[in-house]
């Protein structure tokens, strides 16, 4: 691992937040183990019963909002503050932990729990509170048209063009806390590696995509990401003080 790398791609899951005290989905008592997936993250079913999906999410949302990020979150900024190279930050969660841990570059490609469109008119509203379809849209004046802003099973993630540029370019492609079951997400280690990418999964467990990787590390990512970032900002200095930079 004794090199810099120029371009840094950070993939997150719900792993990366389960010691911050909010679940995961596929874990024991995962989420989707006490929900139905098609009666909560389906657009069927938001045109079903949209009042009933919008309880489900205004009821995660004080646990999501109120939570701190650990370690985990934290040395993910550090590395961003400390390395030369671009890291970009590229999550699964709708929770706001990389913000609140002060990372920048971040993309929610499942979208934010503290956020609702407006199917009317397109408008995005930052909420902390609860949203359902008696909420009228600030910009169009319209009630019955917001939906959380939360990528529902059907539908295309966000920020896919920027993604798939990052990983074509990136030189470092990391997984951390998650199951690499669900697509498109499972499938951008396939890409980076194609693209010439160094890949390493972080994980509880070796996941089903383990194969793909060319590293990975076991344990807590509260435990097992800070001290694999530390290195990554020692051999940056090390090389720099070799070439006399
Ligand atoms: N440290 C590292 N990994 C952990 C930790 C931890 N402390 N705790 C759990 N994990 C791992 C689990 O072993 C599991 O592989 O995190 C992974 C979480 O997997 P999922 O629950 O499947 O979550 P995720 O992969 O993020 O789900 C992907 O599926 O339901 C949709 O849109 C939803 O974004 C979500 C997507």
């Amino acid at each position: 691992m004794e090199k810099i790398y120029k371009r840094i791609f950070i993939l997150t899951g719900a792993g990366i937040s389960a010691e911050s005290g909010i679940g995961t989905f596929r874990d024991a008592n995962g989420l989707w183990n006490n929900h139905k997936v098609e009666d909560v993250a389906t657009v069927e079913a938001f045109e079903k019963n949209p009042q009933y999906v919008h309880r489900f999410y205004n009821e995660l949302k004080p646990n999501l909002l109120e939570a701190k990020p650990n370690l985990a979150h934290l040395c993910l900024t550090k590395l961003q503050e400390h390395y030369k190279g671009q890291v970009d930050i590229i999550t699964q969660n709708v929770d706001v932990l990389h913000e609140k841990a002060g990372s920048k570059n971040i993309y929610h490609m499942h979208g934010k729990i503290d956020e609702a469109i407006c199917l009317n008119c397109g408008h995005l509203l930052q909420s902390n509170d609860d949203v359902d379809m008696s909420t009228i849209c600030p910009h169009c004046a319209m009630a019955g048209f917001m939906k959380p802003n939360i990528v529902f099973f059907g539908e295309m993630p966000l920020y896919m063009p920027e993604i798939e540029k990052k990983l074509r370019e990136c030189d470092l492609f990391i997984s951390i806390g998650t199951s690499g079951v669900v697509y498109p997400a499972a499938g951008f280690v396939h890409t980076a590696k194609y693209y010439g990418a160094y890949t390493i999964e972080f994980n509880l467990e070796k996941t089903s995509n383990n194969y793909l990787f060319d590293e990975h590390i076991s344990g807590k990512c509260t435990e097992t990401l800070p001290q694999f970032v530390e290195q990554l900002i020692a051999v940056q200095e090390n090389m720099e003080n070799e070439n006399g930079y």
